[in-house]
């Protein structure tokens, strides 16, 4: 064994000495060669379809990531995975090679339900910013840091192609595919989402991106709500308030409900016109103490008027129309049932609505003679005989006189 081993050696140097030029060659294709084929494997383990081996589904959720990645705006400018889930630059791209080491050995040495565990995190914004760094986006979405990583890092050769990061330059790149660089510019979007002062704050795109590529929409918008909730949770408070619809939103014509929202039902129902209203205030002047943001969320009963709330928080005759102006609201309005006074030393007392809204407005005697509410002011006889309550027409004058008892006291029938 150790004898042929000794042979081959005392060959090999026979060969070069004799032809030292051709050696040289001949390790520089093995050199160029063993370059060509470890670059395949880079570009052949870095391709989606290679992903798709191990992350193969074809809905939305962990393991559908290159299902949703094709459906994404991204996909459509060309932009892969590695484009994302890696730093720019030459080490960058090997670590995130590097880290496709880690997949395998999960792949192979540990459970799918491990898998599925790490796949999960990935909507926590802090775990998505380790995974889809903002440096790479920014590499890509702005000039300033385009320019200064390039300065910093050691870029890939510009011979091999490894990846379209790589070969992003800015402010060409952007130009080309009409981006706005959203540090010095206004996003597309009726929003101002103010990046350059959260990512100063120190916020990472995650923080509102997640889902941008792997939610299953064509173009997956941030959601108001993850915007609320880390607002809701700052303190003390240095961002907008929720109700302060305009500091996000950049016109308020586009948030306007067209629709008419009716309250109630029939011929007494009230309608309240958005457009008229919001000629005159802002959305947080009614949203939220006033009104909650959802049509039918209000239930405004009769002794609710003339209390500030609600519709009568404005419409008490100072900033708006009167509540007691009832036909402004209310083309019509129900006629109420019967009241019925129990007395205890006395008949029972019948106050029949029918009969006096068939003479009379509800405002002759409502709010001024009773309030918006059964049962809010004692009543006696001695108060009618001076003219209040019942007494203010029962009289004589206006109609039968107070102290015809039994006009209004009656005994029940006995059967
Ligand atoms: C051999 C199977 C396999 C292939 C091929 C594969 N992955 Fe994975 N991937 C996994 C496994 C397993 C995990 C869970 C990682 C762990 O166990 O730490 C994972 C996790 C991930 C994660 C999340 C890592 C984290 O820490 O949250 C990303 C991102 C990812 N893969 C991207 C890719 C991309 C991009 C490709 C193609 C270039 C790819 N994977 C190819 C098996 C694979
Ligand atoms: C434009 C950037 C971008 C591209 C391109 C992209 N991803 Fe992602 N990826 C993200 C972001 C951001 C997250 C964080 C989670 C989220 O948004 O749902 C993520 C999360 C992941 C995760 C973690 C698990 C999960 O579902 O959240 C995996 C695995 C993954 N991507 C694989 C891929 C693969 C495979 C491709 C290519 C087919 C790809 N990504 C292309 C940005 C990208
Ligand atoms: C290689 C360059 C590149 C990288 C890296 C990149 N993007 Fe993009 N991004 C683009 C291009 C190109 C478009 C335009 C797509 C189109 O035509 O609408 C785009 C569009 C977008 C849009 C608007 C369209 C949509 O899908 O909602 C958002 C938001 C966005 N990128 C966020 C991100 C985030 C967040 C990251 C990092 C996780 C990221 N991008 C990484 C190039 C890149
Ligand atoms: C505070 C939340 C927030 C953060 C953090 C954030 N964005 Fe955005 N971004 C938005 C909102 C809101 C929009 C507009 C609505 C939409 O497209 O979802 C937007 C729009 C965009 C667009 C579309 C631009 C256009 O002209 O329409 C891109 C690209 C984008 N963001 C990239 C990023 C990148 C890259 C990061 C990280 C460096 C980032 N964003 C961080 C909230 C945020
Ligand atoms: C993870 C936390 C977080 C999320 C998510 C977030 N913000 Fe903020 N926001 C902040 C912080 C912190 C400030 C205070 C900045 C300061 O102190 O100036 C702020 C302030 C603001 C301001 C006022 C600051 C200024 O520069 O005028 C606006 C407008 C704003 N946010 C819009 C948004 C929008 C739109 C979204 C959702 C797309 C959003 N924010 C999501 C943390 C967040
Ligand atoms: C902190 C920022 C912020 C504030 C404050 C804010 N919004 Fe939004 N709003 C958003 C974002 C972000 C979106 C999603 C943007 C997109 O779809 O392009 C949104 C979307 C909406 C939508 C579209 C439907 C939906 O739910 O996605 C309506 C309607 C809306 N907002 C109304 C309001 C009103 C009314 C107010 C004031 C009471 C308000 N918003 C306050 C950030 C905000
Ligand atoms: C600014 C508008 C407005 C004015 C003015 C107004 N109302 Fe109303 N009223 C409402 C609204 C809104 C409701 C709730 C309707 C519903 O849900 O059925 C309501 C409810 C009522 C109800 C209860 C209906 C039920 O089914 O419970 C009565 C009774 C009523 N109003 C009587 C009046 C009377 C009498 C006046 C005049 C003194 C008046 N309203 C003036 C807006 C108004
Ligand atoms: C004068 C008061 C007032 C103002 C100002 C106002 N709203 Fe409303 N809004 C209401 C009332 C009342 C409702 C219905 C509440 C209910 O039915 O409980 C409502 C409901 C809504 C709804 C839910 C509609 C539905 O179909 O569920 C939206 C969205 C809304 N408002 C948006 C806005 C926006 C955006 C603004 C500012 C541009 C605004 N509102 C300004 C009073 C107001
Ligand atoms: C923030 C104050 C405010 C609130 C709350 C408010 N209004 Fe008004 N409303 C006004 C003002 C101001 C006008 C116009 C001035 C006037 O006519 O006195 C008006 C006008 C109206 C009109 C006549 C114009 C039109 O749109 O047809 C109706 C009807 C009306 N309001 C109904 C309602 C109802 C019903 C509610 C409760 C659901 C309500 N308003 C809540 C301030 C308000
Ligand atoms: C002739 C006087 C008079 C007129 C006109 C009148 N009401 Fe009344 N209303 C009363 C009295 C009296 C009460 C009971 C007050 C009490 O007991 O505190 C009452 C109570 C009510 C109640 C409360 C009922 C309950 O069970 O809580 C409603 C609702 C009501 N009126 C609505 C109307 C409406 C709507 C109109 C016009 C269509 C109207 N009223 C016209 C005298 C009148
Ligand atoms: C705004 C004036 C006015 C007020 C206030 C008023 N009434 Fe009358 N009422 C009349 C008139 C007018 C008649 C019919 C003329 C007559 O019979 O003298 C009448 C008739 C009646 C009748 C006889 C008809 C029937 O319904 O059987 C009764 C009983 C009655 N009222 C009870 C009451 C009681 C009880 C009150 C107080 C809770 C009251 N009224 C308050 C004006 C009023
Ligand atoms: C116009 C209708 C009307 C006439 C006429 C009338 N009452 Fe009354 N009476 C009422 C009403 C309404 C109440 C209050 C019921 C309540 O609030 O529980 C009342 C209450 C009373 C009470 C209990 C409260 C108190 O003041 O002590 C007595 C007792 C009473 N009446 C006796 C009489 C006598 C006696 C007469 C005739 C001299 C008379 N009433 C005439 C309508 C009338």
């Amino acid at each position: 064994m150790g004898q042929r081993l000794k042979n081959i050696e005392q060959k090999v140097r026979n060969f070069v000495s004799k032809n030292p030029k051709l050696t040289i060659l001949i390790i520089l294709v093995l050199i160029a060669l063993y370059a060509f084929i470890s670059i395949e494997a880079l570009h052949f383990t870095s391709d989606p379809g290679f992903c798709q081996k191990c992350h193969p589904e074809q809905k939305i959720g962990p393991l559908s990531e290159v299902h949703t990645w094709k459906k994404s705006a991204h996909a459509a400018a060309g932009v892969k995975c590695l484009d994302c889930h890696g730093d720019p630059g030459f080490i960058g791209y090997m670590k995130a090679k590097m880290g496709g080491l880690y997949d395998v050995y999960g792949e192979f040495l540990k459970s799918p339900e491990h898998k599925m565990g790490i796949l999960k995190l990935g909507i926590e914004p802090k775990h998505a910013s380790k995974i889809a760094p903002s440096k790479t986006c920014l590499f890509c979405h702005s000039d300033e840091y385009n320019q200064k990583i390039r300065e910093e890092t050691l870029i890939m050769s510009p011979i091999v192609s490894f990846r379209k990061l790589d070969g992003v330059k800015n402010p060409d790149f952007r130009k080309e595919a009409k981006l706005n660089d959203i540090l010095t510019e206004a996003v597309k979007a009726d929003i101002e989402p103010k990046h350059k002062s959260h990512l100063d704050k120190g916020l990472d795109c995650t923080d509102c991106h997640i889902g941008v590529v792997h939610a299953g929409q064509y173009k997956n918008k941030t959601k108001m709500q993850t915007c609320f909730d880390c607002h809701d949770k700052m303190k003390p408070k240095k961002a907008p308030d929720n109700n302060d619809c305009m500091a996000c939103h950049k016109t308020q014509d586009s948030l306007i409900p067209k629709e008419i929202i009716t309250f109630g039902k029939g011929d007494s129902a009230v309608k309240f016109a958005h457009e008229t209203h919001t000629a005159m205030f802002k959305c947080k002047i009614c949203h939220a103490k006033a009104f909650p943001m959802k049509k039918g969320a209000t239930n405004i009963i009769f002794a609710d008027h003339g209390k500030n709330k609600v519709c009568f928080s404005c419409h008490n005759g100072k900033k708006a129309f009167s509540y007691t102006d009832c036909k402004s609201c209310h083309a019509k309005i129900a006629t109420p049932k019967d009241i019925n006074y129990k007395i205890t030393d006395a008949a029972p007392v019948n106050f029949s609505h029918e009969f006096h809204t068939a003479a009379f407005e509800c405002t002759k005697c409502h709010p001024n003679i009773w309030p918006m509410k059964k049962g809010t002011k004692k009543m006696t006889m001695d108060a009618m005989y001076e003219g209040k309550f019942c007494g203010a027409c029962h009289n004589e004058k206006d109609a039968f006189a107070s102290t015809d008892c039994d006009k209004c006291h009656i005994e029940p029938k006995k059967k």
